[in-house]
C-alpha cells in the first residue's frame, strides 16, 4: 500500500477555465466577453497575447478528455462561457453554445469523469459590463438567469456545480487594481461589485435548487491562510482584518448572512451599496466549500489608509523556493486552510478546486518533459491533504490547476501551469513527467512519499 494513501472514492482531478483554453471566441454565435475586449485593446496583456485561439479545446474536446481518461482522472472542474450561451448575458440562448458544453459533458460521462462545473470564471458578456458591469445591482438577477438556463439545459446530467471562480480575485483585479477585464481602477465600484456576487450567489443558489434540489453547489473561493509579519499586536490585528476580506468576504454572506470585520471603519455599507433585505438574499447553506490555494499569506499593519489598513503580501513568505509565477511554494499552506475551514465552518465537504504550479520546463530532444519541481509540488500539497484528512477534514477531491498550459490572463503563454505541455503553434498535446505522476497517484488513490 502507498504511504500516502486517499479515502476511497476520492476525486483525483483537473480544472480549466473557459476563456483560457477554448478559443473560438467568436464562432458559433458567441457573444464578445470582457476578456475579449480587454485583450484586444493594446497594452493590457503580456506581449498583446489573446484567448482566440488558446488551446483550441473548442475544437480538440474529444482529444482532451481522451487524454484525461488516459491520465486516470474521475473530476473535471472546467467552466462555462456565459455570452457562449447567451450573447448578450440576457435574453436570447446561443443553442450552439449550450450543445458544446452538452456534447462536453457527455463525453465526461462516458470516460467515466464527473463533470464539476463552474457557471462563472470571469468571461462576462460584454454587452453587461456596457449596461454597468458587477458593480450594478441587476446582474444579480441577470445572473441567476443565466444559472436557471444552464441548469435546465445540463442538469440532467451535471449535479456538482460552482457558480463563481474566485470572487475576490476579479473584483479586487477587475474593478480596484484594473490589471484584469473590464480594467476599471475604482474603490466603490469595486465594493459595490462585491456586493453584487454575493447577492448573485444567494439567488442564482436558490434558483438553481428550485430546478433539482439534488444539486450541490458552491462557489470555489480562493484562500490563503495569513499568519503576522512580526509579533506585535498592530500585525495581529491587521492579520484578523486581512482573513476576513481575503477568506471569508464571500464565504460569510452565504453561510451567515453578514459580511466578517474587514475594515477598521467598519462595514462601507452605503459605499457597497447595501439595501433592507440583502443580507437576507445573499444567503446559500453551500454544499461543499470550494478552496483555490496557491501559497501561503503573510501579514502587516500599514497606515496608508487601503481599505482595511493591512497589506498581505500576494506571493506567500520569504522561506520557500519559487515557482516561475513567483509565488513562494509552502505546501502546509493547503492543509492549514482546510482545516481552518474545517474548524470554523462546522466541518464542511470541501474540494480542492485549484492548486498548482508555473514552471517553463518544455520538451528535450526525445519530446519529454522532466518536470521535476512540479511532481515535488503536487507531491508535497497532496500529503498535506492527507494529513488534514487524516485529522478529521472531509475532502472529497482535488483539482490540479491545470490540465494543460492555458492562457494566463494578464501574462499571456509565457506562464506554464499544466500538467500537459501545449504547443499553442500546433496544438499538440504532451503530457509532462507530472502528469504520469499524478496519473500514478491516482491510479493506486495514493503515492509514495
Ligand atoms: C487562479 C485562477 C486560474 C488560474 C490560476 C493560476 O487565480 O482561478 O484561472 O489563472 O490562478
Amino acid at each position: 500500500m502507498p504511504k500516502i494513501q486517499f479515502p476511497e472514492g476520492f476525486h483525483w482531478g483537473t480544472a480549466t477555465a473557459s476563456y483560457q483554453i477554448e478559443g473560438a471566441w467568436d464562432q458559433d454565435g458567441k457573444g464578445e466577453s470582457i476578456w475579449d475586449r480587454f485583450c484586444h485593446t493594446p497594452g493590457h496583456i503580456k506581449k498583446g497575447q489573446t484567448g482566440d485561439a488558446a488551446c483550441d479545446h473548442y475544437h480538440r474536446f474529444r482529444e482532451d478528455v481522451a487524454l484525461m481518461k488516459e491520465l486516470n482522472q474521475t473530476s473535471y472542474r472546467f467552466s462555462l462561457s456565459w455570452p457562449r450561451i447567451q450573447p448578450d448575458g440576457r435574453g436570447a440562448i446561443n443553442q450552439k453554445g449550450l450543445d458544446f458544453y452538452g456534447a462536453l459533458v457527455d463525453e465526461l460521462l462516458q470516460a467515466g469523469i464527473r463533470p464539476f462545473v463552474t457557471l462563472y470564471h470571469w468571461d462576462l458578456p460584454q454587452a453587461l459590463e456596457d449596461a454597468g458591469g458587477w458593480p450594478e445591482r441587476d446582474l444579480a438577477g441577470r445572473f441567476s438567469d443565466y444559472a436557471e438556463i444552464v441548469a435546465r439545459a445540463l442538469g440532467d446530467r451535471v449535479k456538482h456545480w460552482m457558480l463563481f471562480n474566485e470572487p475576490k480575485i476579479f473584483t479586487v483585479m477587475g474593478y480596484l487594481v484594473g490589471i484584469h477585464a473590464p480594467g476599471r481602477k475604482d474603490r466603490d465600484s469595486f465594493l459595490r461589485a462585491t456586493h453584487t456576487v454575493n447577492r448573485a450567489t444567494g439567488r442564482a443558489f436558490a434558483a438553481m435548487k428550485a430546478i433539482d434540489a439534488g444539486f450541490e453547489i458552491s462557489n470555489a473561493f480562493n484562500m490563503s491562510p495569513c499568519a503576522p509579519l512580526s509579533d506585535s499586536a498592530e500585525d495581529a490585528a491587521a492579520t484578523t482584518r486581512w482573513d476576513a476580506f481575503v477568506n471569508r468576504w464571500f464565504l460569510d454572506p452565504a453561510l451567515h448572512g453578514r459580511y466578517p470585520d474587514a475594515f477598521p471603519a467598519g462595514l462601507p455599507a452605503e459605499a457597497m451599496g447595501i439595501r433592507d433585505g440583502d443580507l437576507e438574499e445573499m444567503r446559500a447553506p453551500l454544499d461543499f466549500v470550494g478552496i483555490n490555494l496557491y501559497t501561503r499569506t503573510l501579514v502587516k499593519a500599514v497606515e496608508d489608509g487601503n481599505l482595511n489598513a493591512a497589506d498581505g503580501s500576494p506571493g506567500g513568505g520569504p522561506d520557500g523556493p519559487r515557482t516561475e509565477f513567483g509565488s513562494e511554494v509552502w505546501p502546509d499552506a493547503l492543509h492549514d486552510q482546510i482545516l481552518a475551514v474545517h474548524r470554523d465552518y462546522d466541518a464542511p465537504i470541501i474540494e480542492v478546486t485549484e492548486n498548482g504550479c508555473s514552471y517553463g520546463d518544455g520538451p528535450d530532444a526525445n519530446g519529454v518533459v522532466n518536470d521535476t519541481r512540479r511532481i515535488e509540488f503536487y507531491r508535497d500539497f497532496l500529503a498535506g491533504v492527507a494529513r488534514a484528512i487524516e485529522a478529521g477534514a472531509r475532502v472529497r477531491g482535488y483539482h490540479a490547476w491545470s490540465l494543460m498550459d492555458n492562457f494566463e490572463w494578464a501574462k499571456g503563454y509565457e506562464q506554464r501551469f499544466g500538467l500537459v505541455w501545449c504547443d499553442f503553434e500546433s496544438g499538440r498535446r504532451i503530457p509532462k513527467a507530472s502528469a504520469h505522476w499524478y496519473a500514478e497517484a491516482a491510479a493506486r488513490n495514493g503515492f509514495e512519499l
